[in-house]
């Protein structure tokens, strides 16, 4: 809950910062960068800005962003040895940390040419987010948010990742409620002015399964079809809502 004047400012400085790094990471993109070299990218623009990277140890999580590419659903591992091909999807989620604030946004981008398939994965992921953004008002409930999300996915024939969702967020990069990508309208809790929670919804050309990785992180899907993610963090206002992680601010 942001109360002051101050944590609205903090969290407004903090989103900004987020989105602008995750922004930067769009445009060096291209064919052979390794998911290992967006890490670095990551690393040296959040600190370059007085941040830390929120996810870097993170219950051991070893990098300074998650980096899942096409069947990754999401908190894929940065490394070397994975490089971008023609074709491929990535999604690059930036948790940013400044004076204790915490701001998290992610996009997924196409590398190249990619087949018509992965291109409507990633508009439709895309479209889904700003429906459930859409929702965002005092006295609306977290189920209107699931739900225009659910609905957008499945008239576009996409599967809804429900093994995850979005968080509150504030002084910690996690906090309650959990916010669901599928619902019923009415259902769950009543939002409230001064709310910050993020909205990520991961879709899938498949089935919406997952399973993690050996590595105790990678999620993919477990038919091995491809997944895309578009993440904001996102501010109740007295009027409606906030996008704290607005790109372009
Ligand atoms: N930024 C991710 C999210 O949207 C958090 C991933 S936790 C990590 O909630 F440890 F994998 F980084
Ligand atoms: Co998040
Ligand atoms: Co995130």
């Amino acid at each position: 809950m942001i109360t002051t004047s101050s944590e609205l400012q903090a969290m407004r400085r903090v989103g900004r910062l987020a989105a602008r790094t995750l922004a930067l990471i769009g445009t060096k993109l291209a064919v052979g960068v390794s998911t290992g070299d967006i890490d670095r990218w990551v690393r040296e623009d959040t600190a370059k800005h007085g941040a830390k990277p929120s996810q870097l140890g993170y219950h051991g999580f070893p990098a300074s962003v998650c980096t899942s590419v096409n069947e990754v659903v999401c908190h894929g591992i940065p490394r070397d040895d994975v490089r971008l091909a023609a074709g491929d999807i990535i999604n690059v989620d930036i948790t940013s940390d400044l004076n204790g604030w915490h701001g998290d946004t992610s996009a997924t981008f196409c590398i190249g040419e990619v087949s018509p398939e992965a291109k409507h994965l990633v508009e439709t992921t895309r479209l889904a987010l700003e429906a459930g953004i859409a929702q965002v008002r005092p006295g609306a409930h977290l189920g209107d948010i699931g739900h225009a999300i659910q609905a957008l996915a499945e008239k576009a024939g996409c599967g809804v990742v429900t093994d995850f969702g979005g968080h509150g967020i504030g002084r910690k990069m996690h906090l309650p409620p959990h916010v669901s990508h599928v619902g019923r309208r009415g259902d769950g809790m009543v939002l409230r002015e001064g709310m910050t929670f993020t909205i990520e919804p991961m879709l899938t050309l498949g089935a919406p399964e997952t399973r993690v990785l050996d590595d105790e992180w990678t999620c993919v899907t477990v038919d091995g079809k491809w997944s895309a993610q578009f993440e904001h963090t996102v501010l109740v206002t007295r009027r409606g809502h906030e996008v704290l992680t607005k790109p372009g601010v």
